[in-house]
């Protein structure tokens, strides 16, 4: 990674997210996530990737499939996917998450959020160019459930633009659009 870059953070919000018909949940940590999430943050140079749910039984459902990879069975059977995990912190909300990243980074991550709906928002390449400066640490918000509540969108410095496709299907599922995401801000 070239070193003039701004360190780049993901955080993955099970709460406050939406549900179906629009009320505010907290929704359940997947395996899946944890694991795309951790393999995409490592491809793509991101120090510190944060699943961040208020339950401590989803927290240690979360520790448990990271630590089966990396002190666990699991370790002797895939090295690659240990390194990844090891990228992986598990914390009880986005306060935790940016005093974290805080600390690691020395300054506090502009926050970015990202969302299906965001009509008019922060272009790729200007967020992108931000991070080549040297900027401030960015830490990208991703949802779950069916999206990241309202009270977010507040808290956030920055809404990054929707994806958007040539079609009107508009539902990438949070792996597919982070690594996406990802892709567009650090990919060479
Ligand atoms: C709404 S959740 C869907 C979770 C779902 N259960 C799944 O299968 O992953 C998907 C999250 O991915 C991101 N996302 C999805 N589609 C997007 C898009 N078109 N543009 C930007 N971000 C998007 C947002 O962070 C969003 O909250």
């Amino acid at each position: 990674m070239a070193p003039q870059m701004a360190e780049l953070f993901v955080a993955l919000l099970h709460h406050p997210v939406l549900d179906r018909r629009e009320r505010v949940i907290a929704s359940a940590i997947t395996s899946l996530d944890i694991h795309d999430l951790a393999r995409s943050a490592l491809t793509y140079g991101v120090r510190t990737a944060y699943v961040v749910h208020p339950v401590p039984e989803q927290r240690a459902f979360a520790s448990t499939v990271i630590d089966h990879w990396i002190t666990g069975q699991g370790r002797v059977l895939d090295a690659r996917r240990q390194r990844a995990l090891r990228l992986i912190e598990v914390v009880a909300d986005l306060d935790e998450a940016i005093d974290d990243a805080t600390l690691r980074a020395g300054a506090r991550p502009l926050l970015v959020l990202t969302s299906a709906r965001t009509n008019e928002g922060l272009a790729y390449d200007v967020l992108r160019q931000r991070i080549e400066g040297e900027g401030a640490p960015v830490m990208l918000l991703f949802g779950t459930g069916f999206g990241l509540a309202p009270a977010l969108a507040q808290r956030a410095d920055v809404v990054l633009s929707a994806l958007r496709g040539p079609t009107d299907y508009n539902h990438l599922s949070v792996r597919a659009a982070s690594a996406i995401i990802l892709d567009r801000l650090r990919g060479r």
